[in-house]
C-alpha cells in the first residue's frame, strides 16, 4: 500500500506498534529476580588507552590466529582519518583507508585496502583461520571478501574481494556462524528472509539460498530482528533468537525442530533494539550432552526505536537478562535484573567462564543519533554465583561507546574496546563524537596480586593441533598451586559488530589428571573436544585457568 501523506504513514505505523504492544502485554505474569547483594569481592579492573586514534571507527573487529586484529568501518561516507599508502588504488577518489590491521603484541597498525562497502556486514573465521567476510551495503551487499592471516607482517597481506563468487542474496545486518563441517552459514539481513552457505558448491546445494519463515515472523514494524543471535549447539542444530522469539533449527534438513517460549516482558532484543547474547561455556566433564544455556541481556522496549528515531525521545533501555537451558525438556526463561538498563552492549565470555557486559547506553536504541546516557561501567555476570548475587559493577571507562562500538577478548585476557559513531559521517564535535581510539579493559584477574596463582603455559603436548576426543597434555607453571582448581578452556575468536559476537563459544575440556613435574611445573592431561558439533574445526585460544585466574592463551587448531 502507498502513503502519499507521510503523517498518515506515521499514524499507521504507530497503530501497528500499539497493536503489537497491547498483544504482548497480555502475556503471562513472570518473575524477575532482582540483585539483593553484590556477588563477589573482585576488584573493578582498570582501563588502558592503547591508541588515541587508529584512523577508522571500529564498527567491526576480528582477531586472527596471528594476534592481529582486522578493524574496519564502512566505505560510503567520505574520508576516514588515515591515508592509504602512496600509490594505492583509490576507489571513488577516496585515498583514505576504511580498514586497518592492528598488531596486539607491538600495539602498532597499518592501513588496509577494502574496496566495496562493508557497512553493517558479517563474518566468521574459516577452519584455516581466514576471515570470510560477507555483504554490506550498496555495491558491497553481495560481496564476499577474505582476509588470510600472514606470518611475518608482509604488506602483501590484505583484503581480497572475490569476483567469481557472490552471495545469492543481499546481506546487510546478517549473522554468520561457523559449522561443524567447516562451512559458514549466513542468515538473515535487512528485508531478506533467507540463509545461505559459504563456500559455494553446487553439489552440496550451497549455491542457493533457503527461505526461513522465522525471519518474517520475528519482524515487527520496527524490525527488531536484525543481526539475529545464532548459537551452534552440541547436537549439531542451531539455536536462533530474534526479537523475542527463538527456535531450534536443523539447517541440514531445513526444518524447525522446536519453538522456545517467548522471552518474557516487553523488551525486544535485536537490532535496532539491540541486546546481546552468549552461549554459556560448554563443560565436557560429567554428563553428556553438556548442559547448554543461552544468556541474552539488554535491548529496548517495544516502540522505543520509533520514539528515538522519529521524535528523539529516549526511553529507558531494557534492564533484564533472560537465561534459558536450551536442552531441558521444557525450557523456561529465567529473568534477572541487571544493575542498570542497557542497550547496544557487547557480551564477552571470559576465560574464567563468566561473562562481561560492556559498552552501550541506558536510553534509546541503535540507529543514527538514537541513544543518550552512555553506560561507562562494565558488568561482570558470575554464571555460577547464587541467584540474585550474580552482577558486579566494574570500573568505568571515560569514553562513551555508543552505536557502532565493539569489544573482543584478546589472548592475554584483556578486552579490546573500540569504535562508537552514532553519526552518518565522522564528526568530532558535540555529543558522542566519532571515536577513533582503542582501549583495553583489564579484568580483575590481571591484577598483580594474583601473580602467584597465575598459570603460565609451557607447552601443548600435541603441538598446536588438538584432535577430537584425543587425550593430550598441557604443561604449565604456577608458583602457588591449589589442588582441584585447574582446567583448560578453548575460546573461538568471534567476529564482532553491532553487539553480536558471531561464532563466539567456549568449551571447557574434560580433565583426566594433573601431574606435578617439579616444584612449580605441572602437567594437565585433558581430552580434546568430543566432536565438531561441540567445537567446529579451526583456531581457538587455549587458556589454562587456575584458581579462577587464566594464563595467557596459546593458539591451537582443532581438527
Ligand atoms: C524485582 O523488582 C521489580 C521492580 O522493582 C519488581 O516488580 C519485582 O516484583 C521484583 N521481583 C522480586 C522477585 O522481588
Ligand atoms: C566480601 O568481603 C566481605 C568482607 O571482607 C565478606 O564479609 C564477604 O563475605 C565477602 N563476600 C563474598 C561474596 O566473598
Ligand atoms: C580526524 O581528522 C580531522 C580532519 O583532519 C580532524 O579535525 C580530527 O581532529 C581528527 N580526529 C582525530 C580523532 O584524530
Ligand atoms: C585450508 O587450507 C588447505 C591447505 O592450503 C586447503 O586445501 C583447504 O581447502 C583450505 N580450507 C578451507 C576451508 O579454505
Ligand atoms: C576482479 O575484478 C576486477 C575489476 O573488475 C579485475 O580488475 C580483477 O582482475 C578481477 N580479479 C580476478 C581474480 O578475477
Ligand atoms: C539438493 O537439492 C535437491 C532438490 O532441492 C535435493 O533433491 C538434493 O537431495 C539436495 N542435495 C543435497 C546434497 O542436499
Ligand atoms: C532515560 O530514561 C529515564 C526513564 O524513562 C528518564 O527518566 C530519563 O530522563 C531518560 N534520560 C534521558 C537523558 O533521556
Amino acid at each position: 500500500m502507498g502513503f502519499k501523506n507521510p503523517s498518515l504513514f506515521m499514524i499507521f505505523s504507530s497503530l501497528c506498534i500499539l497493536y503489537s504492544f497491547l498483544k504482548l502485554t497480555k502475556a503471562d505474569p513472570w518473575l524477575l529476580v532482582n540483585q539483593t547483594s553484590p556477588s563477589s569481592n573482585v576488584s573493578g579492573g582498570n582501563w588502558q588507552l592503547l591508541q588515541s586514534s587508529v584512523g577508522v571507527s571500529a564498527m567491526h573487529l576480528q582477531l586472527l590466529p596471528n594476534n592481529k586484529v582486522v578493524i574496519f568501518d564502512r566505505t560510503d561516507f567520505g574520508s576516514s582519518n588515515i591515508s592509504l599508502p602512496p600509490g594505492s588504488f583509490c576507489p571513488k577518489n577516496d585515498c583514505t583507508a576504511h580498514s586497518v590491521l592492528y598488531d596486539v603484541v607491538s600495539n602498532t597498525l597499518r592501513p588496509l585496502h577494502v574496496l566495496t562497502d562493508t557497512f553493517c556486514s558479517s563474518g566468521a573465521l574459516d577452519p584455516n583461520g581466514t576471515l570470510i567476510q560477507t555483504g554490506g551495503f550498496n555495491e558491497g551487499d553481495h560481496v564476499i571478501r577474505t582476509f588470510a592471516p600472514c606470518g611475518a607482517d608482509s604488506v602483501a597481506c590484505d583484503w581480497n574481494e572475490l569476483n567469481a563468487t557472490r552471495l545469492v542474496d543481499r546481506r546487510w545486518y546478517a549473522t554468520n556462524q561457523v559449522l561443524p563441517d567447516g562451512r559458514i552459514i549466513i542468515l538473515g539481513g535487512r528485508r531478506v528472509f533467507t540463509y545461505e552457505f559459504y563456500p559455494k558448491n553446487d553439489a552440496l546445494n550451497n549455491s542457493k539460498s533457503f527461505y526461513l519463515r522465522f525471519l518474517v515472523e520475528s519482524r515487527d514494524p520496527e524490525e527488531n530482528n536484525l543481526y539475529p543471535f545464532l548459537h551452534l549447539l552440541p547436537d549439531g542444530n542451531l539455536f536462533i533468537f530474534a526479537n523475542k522469539k527463538s527456535i531450534l533449527f536443523d539447517y541440514k534438513r531445513d526444518i524447525v525442530l522446536k519453538q522456545f517460549p517467548l522471552i518474557p516482558g516487553d523488551d525486544k532484543r535485536n537490532y535496532p533494539s539491540t541486546g546481546s547474547s552468549v552461549m554459556l561455556p560448554l563443560r565436557l566433564s560429567g554428563r553428556w550432552p553438556p548442559v547448554v544455556e543461552v544468556l541474552i541481556c539488554g535491548g529496548a522496549p517495544a516502540g522505543a526505536f520509533m520514539k528515538s528515531d522519529k521524535m528523539k525521545v529516549f526511553v529507558e533501555a531494557s534492564r533484564t537478562c533472560g537465561r534459558l537451558r536450551v536442552n531441558d525438556e521444557n525450557p523456561q526463561w529465567l529473568m534477572e535484573a541487571m544493575p542498570m538498563p542497557r542497550v547496544m552492549s557487547d557480551m564477552i565470555l571470559l576465560p574464567t567462564g563468566d561473562v562481561i557486559i560492556i559498552n552501550g547506553a541506558a536510553n534509546g536504541t541503535a540507529g543514527w543519533e538514537d541513544a543518550v546516557n552512555p553506560v561507562l561501567s562494565p558488568i561482570l555476570y558470575s554464571v555460577n554465583a547464587q541467584l540474585s548475587q550474580r552482577f558486579t559493577v566494574l570500573s568505568p571507562s571515560k569514553v562513551p561507546r555508543m552505536y557502532h562500538s565493539t569489544a573482543i577478548l584478546l589472548p592475554d585476557g584483556r578486552i579490546l574496546v573500540a569504535g562508537s559513531n552514532p553519526h552518518t559521517t565522522y564528526v568530532f564535535t558535540g555529543l558522542y563524537p566519532t571515536e577513533l581510539s582503542l582501549e583495553a579493559y583489564n579484568p580483575f584477574y590481571l591484577d598483580a596480586k594474583f601473580n602467584s596463582l597465575r598459570p603460565s603455559i609451557i607447552s601443548v603436548e600435541s603441538g598446536s593441533t588438538v584432535s577430537y576426543g584425543r587425550r593430550f597434555g598441557v604443561s604449565f607453571s604456577v608458583s602457588l598451586f591449589r589442588q582441584g582448581t585447574v582446567s583448560v578452556a578453548l575460546i573461538w575468536p568471534s567476529f564482532t559488530t553491532h553487539s553480536t559476537g558471531m561464532s563466539q563459544r567456549m568449551v571447557v575440556l574434560n580433565t583426566a589428571s594433573v601431574v606435578q613435574l617439579s616444584m612449580a611445573n605441572f602437567k594437565l592431561v585433558v581430552d580434546g573436544p568430543t566432536n565438531a558439533n561441540v567445537a567446529p574445526p579451526g583456531y581457538y585460544m587455549l587458556f589454562v585457568v587456575h584458581s579462577g585466574i587464566p594464563s595467557h592463551a596459546v593458539w591451537v587448531k582443532v581438527m
